[in-house]
């Protein structure tokens, strides 16, 4: 593994006011890193930078002038970004049937347009860096095993873990230096269950509250997550699974697929 000097660079956090973000924002900054730690939640951005030093900013990712003006922000104050982590998401637990078209709008300006937003914002700046950069995306198992009642979250992850793999490909296929690495969580302990806290109350879904179907010992804590991802980016890693034990799930989903290309997983063809 090649260890980072992370003093000095940059890393730009979404969703850095909680759970996975805050982790991420805690992680780099006692390697060493400038942090910012961008929220739409002003209140809990400002309480994880206080705690960490990290620098606070307002994004709402749904929001595509948002995410620009959060990346000219810090090109303005530190001159470069090294890492963008495209974390923000809302996990709302909803039978396909029951979203409405505002709902659906609602989670997939977050989930999915967050990142395309992101993309857009920070790629520039990443391919400008001398020394590289790395295109980070906060997934889920849910974009490589969608489930009931997060089909719609899982359409949404399933975009982003393809827009991953695309743009790792485009990328070393023109030679350039920035990476891409996806984070694909399990069960974490954060505020995921409370989804819509940041939602308008007028246009609020009557969603049930989602909390990962594990046993509690399963359940990492965001600071954990936040050394697995700093690892994965020094050892250059672009699928990370924070849960390997939860390999079935997505083996199972495979061999489905296989079956139906009339072949077994691992079969030779
Ligand atoms: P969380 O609810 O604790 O944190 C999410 C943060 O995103 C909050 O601070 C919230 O204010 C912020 N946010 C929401 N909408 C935003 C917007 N429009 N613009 C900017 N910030 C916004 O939840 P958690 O679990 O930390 O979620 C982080 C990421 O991890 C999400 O992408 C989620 O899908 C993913 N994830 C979480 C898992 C878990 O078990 N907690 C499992 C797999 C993936």
């Amino acid at each position: 593994m090649t260890r980072i000097d992370w003093s000095g660079r940059v890393v730009v956090v979404t969703g850095g006011g909680s759970g996975i973000g805050a982790g991420i924002v805690e992680e780099f900054r006692a390697a060493g890193a400038e942090v910012i730690a961008a929220d739409i939640s002003e209140d809990a951005a400002a309480a994880v930078a206080a705690a960490t030093g990290a620098v606070p900013e307002r994004v709402d990712v749904a929001d595509a002038a948002s995410v620009a003006a959060l990346a000219a922000s810090v090109l303005g104050r530190f001159g470069r970004i090294d890492v963008a982590v495209n974390n923000a998401g809302v996990g709302p637990a909803v039978p396909l049937a029951d979203m409405t078209l505002d709902d659906w709008r609602w989670l997939l300006g977050i989930d999915l347009f967050g990142v395309i937003h992101g993309l857009n914002a920070f790629l520039p700046h990443l391919e400008a860096n001398p020394d590289g950069g790395r295109f980070v995306i906060t997934s889920s198992m849910s974009g490589y095993a969608p489930m009931s009642p997060l089909g719609a979250y899982a359409v949404a992850k399933a975009g982003v873990s393809a827009l991953a793999e695309v743009l790792a490909e485009e990328l070393a296929a023109s030679g350039s230096k920035v990476g891409v690495t996806v984070l694909a969580p399990g069960p974490v302990q954060t505020r995921i269950g409370e989804p819509q806290r940041n939602r308008p109350a007028a246009g609020r879904g009557s969603f049930l509250s989602f909390a990962p179907d594990a046993p509690p010992e399963a359940f990492l804590h965001p600071r954990e997550v936040g050394r697995i991802l700093r690892e994965a980016i020094e050892a250059g890693r672009q699928l990370v699974p924070t849960h390997p034990q939860l390999w079935p799930r997505v083996a199972q989903r495979h061999a489905r697929i296989a079956e139906a290309f009339g072949e077994s997983v691992g079969g030779s063809g």
